[in-house]
């Protein structure tokens, strides 16, 4: 559920008309709905309800807005991050350094003391390699850092193969194969303190079977390790529990579903647990406004031309992903259309032959589902200034960030001496 919802033939968020927002600073603009957010941090949380003291940690990458954050926070959530940046983001916006997680495949050694020095839960390590950094680094620094390696369960997670992490081919975790001996290596390093195993198989996914598979997986190593002298008191499973995109597909898993699997799989393991959920928090709290800026016949359906194109929301050209379109201001009647930005190239295509409310040169559409990896994977392709993103809660509503202009992007160029001169 999400609280975008036509009141009087009008698209609103909240109590927010979204052409209010729309008029007042411009288009295309991300909108996203704090009662949505709110809502699915709630929903997540009580589907835990059985498990002890659970750690949820948002994905920060998912949406990385302060305002977003702060949000979440004052649910009570923490963070899981993958940079520098999104450590001192999650920092920035009140969330508690004991509730923070480090993931990501290639931290540097200077990440590694950023989080250190504020401070962290655990570091989910990816290579022995990067576990003796992480141990120099605290070392250096007279700390040592609380740690679980991340396992690579080899399990197909049934999902996109870009977003699909924990099959053998895939670039992270330490083979499951291996882990036994990773562990036992680690052992030796001194600035490091024992006390997790991580996974994280995949996103958006649609079924739970998988990660059931990766779990038991998990559970059975942390048998194992324990059996070696390892003292594991922590597992963090990771996110990737999918939302519903379009509507014509089977619901994924609801949240419950996965609670009760959850806490059946992991019963006799005495753990505290770890979650990490980005897209099920955000994507449907958010959507992308934008205006038809013309419609153009096409050889087979006319082309509608929005002024959002892949550059704003890059998962249809990256992921062939299927956003919902919807008009803000519905007028009853249906067409058939291929709806495109306006950058150069084929791949600028948000559908293909989807029928769609009738629209015409300036009517305000909006993209669903587009408050995970949305804003944050944009770019200023084309020259196109990153999108604005909106933050309503009920009645109120405020610019999270502003649009930049042209002149600001322009001016962190600089030209290097030998083209100042006039031509
Ligand atoms: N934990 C780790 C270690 C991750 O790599 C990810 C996502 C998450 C948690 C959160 O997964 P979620 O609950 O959001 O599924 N840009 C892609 C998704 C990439 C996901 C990367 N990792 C998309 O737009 O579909």
């Amino acid at each position: 559920m999400d609280h975008f919802q036509l009141l009087n033939g009008i698209m609103h968020c909240e109590d927010v008309p979204l052409p209010t927002i729309a008029a007042a600073v411009g288009t295309p603009v991300y909108v996203y709905s704090t009662a949505t957010m709110r809502r699915h941090a709630r929903i997540f949380r009580e589907a835990l309800a059985d498990l002890a003291d659970p750690l949820i940690a948002y994905a920060v990458k998912a949406n990385p807005n302060a305002a977003v954050l702060a949000t979440l926070a004052r649910e009570g959530l923490g963070a899981d991050v993958v940079s520098g940046g999104e450590y001192q983001r999650a920092i920035a916006a009140g969330i508690a350094p004991s509730r923070i997680v480090f993931s990501g495949v290639g931290k540097t050694a200077a990440e590694m003391a950023l989080a250190l020095e504020g401070g962290l839960y655990q570091f989910n390590l990816e290579s022995l390699a990067e576990a003796e950094m992480l141990s120099d680094v605290a070392t250096a620094l007279g700390k040592v850092a609380p740690v679980g390696f991340r396992i690579n369960p080899d399990v197909d997670a049934n999902t996109h193969a870009k977003i699909t992490t924990g099959a053998a081919h895939n670039k992270f975790g330490v083979p499951i194969a291996e882990a036994l001996a990773a562990y036992e290596q680690a052992r030796a390093l001194s600035g490091l303190a024992i006390q997790a195993v991580t996974v994280h198989i995949g996103s958006q996914l649609t079924d739970l079977a998988p990660l059931r598979r990766a779990f038991e997986k998990v559970g059975a190593l942390i048998g194992e390790l324990r059996a070696a002298g390892h003292d594991i008191q922590v597992a963090d499973l990771g996110g990737g529990l999918g939302v519903p995109y379009d509507p014509a597909l089977p619901v994924p898993p609801l949240p419950a579903a996965y609670g009760k699997m959850v806490a059946e799989v992991t019963r006799d393991w005495g753990v505290r647990l770890v979650f990490e959920p980005g897209r099920l928090i955000v994507a449907n709290a958010g959507v992308l406004l934008t205006e038809v800026i013309r419609v153009k016949p096409g050889a087979l359906d006319p082309f509608v031309i929005v002024d959002a194109a892949m550059n704003d929301l890059m998962r249809p050209s990256l992921y062939d992903a299927w956003h919902g379109i919807e008009a803000v201001a519905p007028k009853g009647a249906n067409m058939v259309a291929n709806v495109v930005g306006p950058v150069c190239e084929s791949g600028d295509t948000f559908a293909t032959g989807r029928p769609i409310d009738q629209v015409e040169a300036g009517d305000l559409l909006v993209f669903r589902t587009a408050g995970a990896y949305g804003a944050t994977m944009a770019s200023t392709y084309n020259s196109r200034p990153l999108t604005p993103e909106v933050v309503v809660d009920g009645d109120k509503w405020a610019v999270v960030r502003e649009r930049r202009s042209i002149e600001a992007m322009m001016r962190e160029e600089k030209m290097p001496e030998w083209l100042r001169a006039s031509a």
